[in-house]
């Protein structure tokens, strides 16, 4: 046992599976510990380090906030953060941001938005919808909206007036939506899910039916956004337009920040007074987070996150026509990409990686989740293909 995972087990709550292992550095796709060993990094601290690990032009940013101000009260407006927003905005179709520290925290910010649009509509109109299976986060709020009974059994009551409508289900749609609905949170491409996508039919019926009855449609990019899905977000594969999206993972390039993207006829719903948050929009974060922005918008470089996904996947399509045995489906879109395994299987390949220098994360039991850095090269691609194909 490493010290640092004794000392670890020691005094940190115990609430993650933690690997014995001794980080000491990462640059790129890869990690490197204690012991000399290197580990190519295919999920990104899932889906945080979207540039890899150690991203120069992040680190500068960050180096040059560090030496201005680490903090400054809500108080005050401050470069990094209006720098940042101006850039959101000026990729999306938002008209003004709120930041947060984390992806959760985005989610409440946007449940409280949709309660007062409902609220200011009639006093019932209330009702949060969201998908079975999704993933929105831990707080009670992102919790209830998640739409699996693991992350909350042990937490009720948890919020009224939450219900949730069967992934890609127009019948069930039809039946939960009503005058009552104020927003309907989705992920375009479930992550904890199992890398499933919203269908455009869903969608188009969505939209209408959020016409029809007024209600927001609320996307939650946390996991899919920020070039993950090949798009800058996901949402834009889709002819809508968000009411809300809210972000966080990789937007700080590794440090903690969450914004909620509003859209120019919901940016007065908020009102001074209404929301907040003493660390939300850290400076610092802000800095490396429009360094992220500047880096995933610059010239050829989302039509390179689509070249190596279109590779990838291919190549990953042969391997699984040759192991029909072990793999069910490969899928996503992107570097958010689905393998789906036969029975354990998924658990078993993660481990015998592990032990060949191969980080992989397996989502829904039997998907393994590929989310390697966008940055990530086709050198690295071949070789986690050839430690993959070998274990199978
Ligand atoms: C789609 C989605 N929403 C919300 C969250 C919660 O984000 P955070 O862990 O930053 O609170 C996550 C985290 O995995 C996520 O994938």
């Amino acid at each position: 046992m490493t010290h640092i995972y004794d000392q670890d087990k020691t005094y940190v709550l115990n609430l993650y599976d933690r690997l014995n292992i001794n980080i000491i550095n990462g640059e790129g796709s890869y990690l490197y510990d204690d012991q000399g060993n290197s580990y190519l990094d295919m999920f990104s601290g899932i889906a945080v380090n979207n540039l890899g690990h150690g991203n120069p032009e992040v680190k500068a940013a960050v180096m040059k906030q560090m030496d201005r101000y680490f903090h400054l009260s809500n108080f005050f407006p401050s470069e990094p953060v209006a720098s940042l927003a101006k850039a959101l905005v000026e990729n999306s179709f938002a008209s003004k941001v709120f930041f947060s520290n984390s992806g959760t925290e985005a989610n409440e910010a946007a449940i409280k938005l949709a309660r007062k649009y409902g609220l200011s509509k009639h006093a019932d109109k209330t009702e949060l919808l969201s998908f079975q299976g999704s993933f929105h986060g831990r707080t009670v709020g992102g919790m209830t909206l998640t739409g699996q009974e693991k992350y909350k059994e042990s937490f009720k009551p948890v919020l009224p007036g939450v219900s949730h409508v069967i992934f890609n289900d127009l019948q069930d749609l039809a039946s939960k939506v009503s005058d009552k609905t104020c927003a309907f949170f989705i992920e375009m491409i479930q992550g904890e899910g199992g890398i499933i996508e919203i269908s455009e039919k869903f969608m188009n019926e969505l939209v209408e039916l959020s016409k029809k009855h007024d209600f927001l449609i609320i996307v939650d990019e946390i996991q899919t956004g920020l070039g993950r899905a090949g798009d800058l977000f996901a949402y834009e594969k889709f002819e809508f337009t968000p009411h809300v999206v809210t972000l966080a993972k990789s937007l700080g390039g590794g440090l903690p920040i969450g914004a909620m993207l509003v859209a120019p006829e919901l940016e007065s719903v908020l009102l001074p007074g209404d929301h907040g948050s003493t660390f939300g929009g850290n400076p610092v974060a802000a800095a490396a987070g429009t360094a992220v922005l500047k880096i995933l918008t610059s010239n050829g470089f989302l039509d390179d996150v689509k070249s190596k996904s279109m590779y990838l996947i291919k190549r990953l399509n042969e391997i699984a026509h040759m192991h029909p045995e072990i793999i069910r489906e490969v899928r996503g879109r992107g570097l958010i990409i689905g393998i789906e395994m036969y029975d354990d299987r998924a658990n078993n390949v993660k481990t015998e990686a592990l032990s060949k220098g191969l980080l992989l994360n397996v989502t829904r039991g039997n998907v393994i989740r590929l989310l390697p850095p966008l940055t990530i090269s086709y050198t690295e691609l071949d070789q986690f293909l050839a430690i993959f194909e070998g274990i199978l």
